[in-house]
């Protein structure tokens, strides 16, 4: 079991919540609108707390759920309050068309972060393959990962596995570049050969 922190409370935070109370975790929602987390926490259930912004996370990991744009800012104010954390990144760069990425061909938004965040802090990129309504659906789904510390990766490994879903560790934080472009990827199947968003990525294993 492990004890996880959403910062965020929308989409994302809700069907990753509602994954991680179904697998065993203890789960703290901390939202900037303060009401929007309570109402989160209540509605996940089972026990979901609501956490107080900028206060450090309860959670040894950390779910930055909010949007792309908002995650350095987000965790440059949350500073200190963030070491020894593992951050995940689950964010989309999307321009706003989502038919390119909104950040500079060298980096990510994940290594954005862990250049914002304090040196202890541990970064590792996942989640960002899956729509959210498909990971409510609850099934068994690849969850593709990228970290440098591979204490890390085996700490979020164990969350993603508690959640019903597969590691799918893809290797080092730079690889979080690949990962969001897997994103936009989807996107373009989504809106031409797939034609609905009712699908995820995942490894054929021969
Ligand atoms: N939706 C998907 O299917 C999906 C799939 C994979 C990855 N993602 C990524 O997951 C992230 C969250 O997506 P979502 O669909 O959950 O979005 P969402 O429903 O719009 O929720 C975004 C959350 O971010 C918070 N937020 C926005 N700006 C903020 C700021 N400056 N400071 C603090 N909090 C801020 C919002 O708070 P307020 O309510 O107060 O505005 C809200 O709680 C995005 O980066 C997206 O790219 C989404």
């Amino acid at each position: 079991m492990s004890s996880i922190s959403i910062i965020g409370s929308g989409n994302m935070a809700s069907a990753i919540g509602a994954l991680a109370l179904k697998g065993g975790n203890a789960v703290e929602v901390i939202g900037r609108d303060a009401a929007k987390a309570a109402a989160l926490a209540r509605a996940l259930g089972d026990g979901a707390t609501a956490g107080t912004w900028g206060a450090a996370p309860a959670g040894d990991i950390v779910i930055l759920a909010v949007l792309f744009d908002s995650a350095v800012p987000v965790v440059s104010e949350y500073g200190a309050a963030l070491a020894d954390k593992i951050v995940v990144d689950i964010t989309n760069p999307f321009n706003p068309s989502a038919t390119g990425l909104a950040i500079p061909d060298d980096t990510s938004v994940a290594q954005m972060v862990a250049e914002a965040a304090p040196a202890s802090t541990q970064v590792v990129k996942a989640f960002n393959t899956l729509f959210s309504a498909v990971l409510t659906a609850g099934d068994p789904l690849d969850v593709f990962m990228a970290g440098d510390d591979p204490q890390a990766k085996a700490s979020v490994s164990a969350f993603i596995t508690s959640l019903g879903l597969r590691p799918r560790d893809a290797g080092d934080l730079s690889m979080a570049h690949w990962l969001e472009g897997a994103s936009l990827l989807e996107m373009g199947l989504a809106r031409n050969g797939v034609g609905h968003f009712n699908f995820s990525l995942g490894v054929n294993l021969g």
